[in-house]
Parts: C-alpha cells; structure tokens; sequence
C-alpha cells in the first residue's frame, strides 16, 4: 500500500498567516503541520509517501523535506496545477504513482495519535472497497463531511458540510482506497465551490456498498480556523507533554 499526503488549497481561511506561505509549512507546536501526517504514514508501516502540493509551495516542501528519509520514507512529489481543484483532483495525481496498489490518503493539516498499521495490514487484505475514518463530536457539526453508520460500520450516507447533520460523526482526512479510485475520480463533476469533492468520491463507494467506517478518538483538522489552529497547538503540547505524542 502506498501513501499520498495532500498539502495543496489555497487556505484563505488562514490569511494573513499563508500569504506568502503553505498552510502546512506552519507551526504546530514544535514542528511543521506538515510532520504530524508524515509521522503517521511512518507508524502506519507505509514506505513510499507522495506528497501533492501547489505550484508555489512545491519546492519549500522539497527544501525542508528532502527524500523523506528522516522520516524513514521514500518521498516523491506532485504539483496540483489548480491549487484548489479539490481533494479528488489532488488524488489523481497519485494514478501511476499507485501502480495498481491501494492507497492511504491524509489531508497535511489533520493531526491524530491513532496507529493505523492494524488498519492497513486489515484493508491490504481485502477485495476491493474503501474506508474512511470518523470522529464521534461533541455536538453535531456543520464544518466537516458527516457521516451516517450502521451498526456494523457500513457507510449509509456521506453529506459534506450538511446544513442539517444526520450525526454527530465527523469525516476525518484519512482515506483508504482500492486501486478503483482513479476511475471514479474521472466520473466526479465540480461541486458548487468548483472542487472535485472527497466527499462525492466516498459517496460512488457508498452506492457500490463498499464503503467502511472506523470511529477513532482524538483528531484535529488543523487547517480551517485560527481558532483551530490555535487549539492544535494546545492539544499537540500537552500531549507531547503527556507522552502521548512525539
Ligand atoms: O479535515 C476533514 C475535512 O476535510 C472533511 O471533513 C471534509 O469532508 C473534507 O471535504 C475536507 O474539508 P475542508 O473544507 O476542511 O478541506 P480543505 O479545503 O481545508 O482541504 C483539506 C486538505 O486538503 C488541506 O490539507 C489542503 C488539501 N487540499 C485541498 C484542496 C481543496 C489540496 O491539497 N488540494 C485542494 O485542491
């Protein structure tokens, strides 16, 4: 299996702090947002990592991450030509990069502590389909894709940023795919904010019945809000204090 970090968009939601910089290349506590999701593919046991990024951005990244091998990955890179051509859009650049292998997609501004290796040995060994990962919030949330399950994980409905929230549990940024993804992604139209959408692309999962969902605990979408970022740095600080994260 093979993993592709998404650090491209625009994150006008950041601006003044991503006028001349990528969200990702931002602090979070003591290191680059960046890290968080390249530490992870590096505990989920994935090898070979390819980190997609805006035409401005591309080479800050390949300044400060090199090969990748600090990380114990092998690091390539892609630029996405319209920066905010959507998630899906970003996805497709991984096509030969994939070579027919499935894929672990994280979006470079969520931060976790759940390992994923178990996940991915689970999903390698399977047929086809595809999983996403949720979070159970507090109150229902407008902000994020949402997600609706039955009780045995299966993925009923995926509505993103839904005015009126079927449940309380957040679509994180952490994907896995069967090689069938790139077909899909090329059957996505634009949505009304012009991106090809994650959450259209889970949903052709959805209709073909093979798409799972498995609930983990604390996760931060790092990127949608001063006031978020904010809390990442927080949350990231304690627990590094706490020995809960590196
Ligand atoms: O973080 C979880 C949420 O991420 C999900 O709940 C939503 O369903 C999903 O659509 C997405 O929502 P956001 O509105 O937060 O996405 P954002 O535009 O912030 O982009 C997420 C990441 O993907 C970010 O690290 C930048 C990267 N990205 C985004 C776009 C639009 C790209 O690399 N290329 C792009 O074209």
């Amino acid at each position: 299996m093979k993993g592709v970090i998404l650090a491209g968009g625009l994150a006008t939601r950041l601006r003044p702090l991503t006028a001349v910089t990528n969200k990702h290349l931002l602090p979070v506590y003591n290191k680059p947002m960046i890290y968080y999701p390249l530490e992870a593919m590096e505990r989920a046991g994935i090898k070979e990592v390819l980190l997609t990024s805006s035409p401005d951005h591309a080479g800050h990244f390949a300044n400060l991450l090199k090969d990748g091998e600090e990380f114990g990955l092998k690091l390539y890179y892609a630029v996405q030509k319209n920066p905010k051509g959507g998630i899906s859009d970003a996805i497709a650049l991984a096509e030969e990069f994939a070579k027919n292998e499935k894929i672990l997609v994280l979006l470079g501004d969520n931060i976790f502590g759940y390992n994923l290796k178990d996940a991915v040995e689970k999903f390698e060994k399977k047929d086809k389909g595809a999983m996403v990962f949720g979070v159970k919030m507090p109150t229902e949330s407008k902000q994020y894709g949402v997600i609706e399950v039955d009780s045995e994980g299966k993925v009923i409905s995926i509505e993103e940023k839904p005015e009126h929230p079927k449940s309380n549990i957040a679509q994180t940024g952490i994907y896995m795919y069967d090689h069938k993804v790139f077909e899909f992604i090329k059957n996505l139209t634009p949505s009304a904010r012009e991106e090809l959408e994650v959450t259209d692309l889970n949903n052709i999962y959805v209709k073909d019945g093979s798409l799972q969902c498995k609930i983990i605990d604390w996760w931060i979408d790092a990127g949608t809000s001063h006031d978020e970022l904010l809390r990442a740095n927080n949350l990231v600080a304690e627990k590094v204090k706490l020995g809960e994260l590196t």
